[in-house]
């Protein structure tokens, strides 16, 4: 195997952030005023991870196509980190926010309209649940799942599997560490309490542990990802789903399964791809084309069993809110998208380009002998610094390289691509080309020839 030298990696990071630098004037200037009035710079601060030091500033986008405020243009395999997937101002969910925003009015009246009815019809076509209710993050809707889990079974805790991501959940941000013990996942802000009080944690694809931790039988949900997506992928091995789903069963505990990025498995996500039977499913991100939704489904029986419990309160001040919830504007756009946008056929086409992308960059590492993984989930694709790909999250999170990553993020940006800031997620979206593809095959190419060739 070809080792990457860390001296390398630096250099060639010194230089392509000089070259960023030079080419970036209008962004660099927009950064440095922003740093007046904005916290970090950004409009949230997620954005301040910038592998060139400061981050591209946005003027427009279309499609698969991003440009900046210095006019350079860039393909985008990072599509909002999930929540462009649809592409960018795809034109029916334009025509359609425009309908509801400037020809009908009404963004946000606390009011039902008929598109939040068509939407949820559609959301139980594709992921099996039957009664949905909406919000304005994954984030979210998350919460809301846990909530009424806890109010369904009684029961005070939720189970994660370690390095999972389901947003700023405060229960989910819990690792197991070498002893199995619960801790909160490094530089997590403001716990409410020790983690361990709320959360059981195990490692992704290990049935036994999750059997052991169920056994207790307090815990209200597990909350998992299918596969896990947010500390590069990790697939679940064959059986481990059907492990969980019949564990979760045998201890009266539900599962909810978070769709937000798996979604890319196709249209259905891996919940209909795989034939997963969850009792509850959360989505946010790409359903709304852009425009911020989140969403929740539950089957019919936990449904009832809601609507009908007297000390749940869901309709004032039982702790389920969000004023902008379910508002006109969110529905609408995600009507165009789930009947326009994101159909069957441009899943097919998706995934396709994602298996082009990571015939590409596996051709490279073979060339190269460099000891990294590359893995699809539909049409996301990600490289890991690390063979064979890793079995659970830590063992994902023990091969991340962030100075790699800086580097391989800077350089593709410099000639012309936009990679997710975090890790090396590539997503394809209805409007990506082969054009666009062979493009990243060619820069990361280049790039792991100069590291190690
Ligand atoms: C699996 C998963 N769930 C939930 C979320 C939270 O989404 P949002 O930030 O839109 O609330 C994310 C964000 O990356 C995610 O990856």
């Amino acid at each position: 195997m070809t080792a990457v030298d860390p001296a390398r990696v630096e250099a060639l990071t010194a230089r392509e952030r000089a070259v960023f630098r030079d080419r970036h004037p209008a962004s660099h200037a927009a950064w440095v005023d922003g740093q007046r009035h904005l916290l970090g710079g950004v409009p949230m601060t997620w954005m301040m991870k910038a592998a060139g030091g400061f981050p591209v500033f946005l003027d427009g986008a279309r499609g698969a196509r991003v440009e900046d405020i210095d006019g350079h243009g860039y393909v985008d395999f990072s599509l909002g980190d999930t929540g462009a997937m649809a592409g960018h101002s795809p034109e029916p969910v334009v025509e359609a926010v425009r309908r509801r925003l400037e020809t009908r009015g009404g963004a946000t009246a606390m009011l039902p309209t008929e598109d939040a009815a068509w939407v949820a019809g559609e959301m139980t076509r594709r992921f099996g649940v039957a009664r949905w209710s909406f919000t304005l993050t994954a984030t979210d809707a998350n919460r809301w799942a846990i909530r009424l889990a806890r109010q369904l079974t009684g029961r005070p805790r939720i189970l994660v599997f370690s390095y999972c991501y389901h947003g700023s959940v405060d229960e989910a941000f819990a690792v197991a560490d070498t002893d199995g013990k619960v801790v909160a996942r490094d530089g997590n802000v403001g716990a409410p309490v020790d983690p361990a009080m709320t959360t059981r944690v195990v490692d992704f694809n290990d049935a036994e542990a999750l059997a052991r931790e169920l056994a207790h039988e307090d815990v209200a949900c597990v909350l998992m990802e299918p596969a896990l997506t947010n500390i590069g992928i990790v697939l679940p091995e064959p059986g481990f789903l059907d492990d969980v789903r019949r564990l979760t069963r045998e201890t009266g505990t539900l599962l909810v399964i978070d769709e937000t990025h798996t979604l890319s498995v196709g249209w259905g996500g891996a919940t209909r791809a795989w034939r997963l039977s969850p009792d509850i499913v959360t989505i946010g991100k790409a359903i709304g084309g852009g425009v911020p939704i989140g969403a929740y489904g539950l089957t019919d029986e936990l449904a009832e069993r809601v609507l009908g419990d007297p000390a749940a309160d869901i309709v004032d001040t039982g702790g389920v809110g969000g004023t902008l919830a379910g508002n006109a504007l969110s529905l609408a756009a995600a009507r165009a998208t789930l009947e326009h946008v994101l159909t069957e056929d441009a899943f097919d086409r998706m995934c396709r380009l994602s298996e082009r992308f990571t015939g590409g960059v596996q051709r490279t590492v073979s060339t190269y002998g460099v000891d990294w993984s590359v893995t699809r989930l539909g049409a996301r694709t990600e490289y890991r610094f690390t063979s064979p790909a890793p079995r659970s999250g830590a063992e994902s999170a023990a091969a991340e390289v962030p100075a790699l990553d800086d580097l391989l993020h800077v350089y593709a940006a410099n000639r012309g691509i936009l990679l997710t800031p975090f890790h090396n997620m590539a997503l394809m979206c209805p409007a990506t080309t082969d054009a666009d593809v062979d493009l990243h095959t060619e820069v990361f190419a280049a790039a792991v020839a100069e590291l190690v060739g």
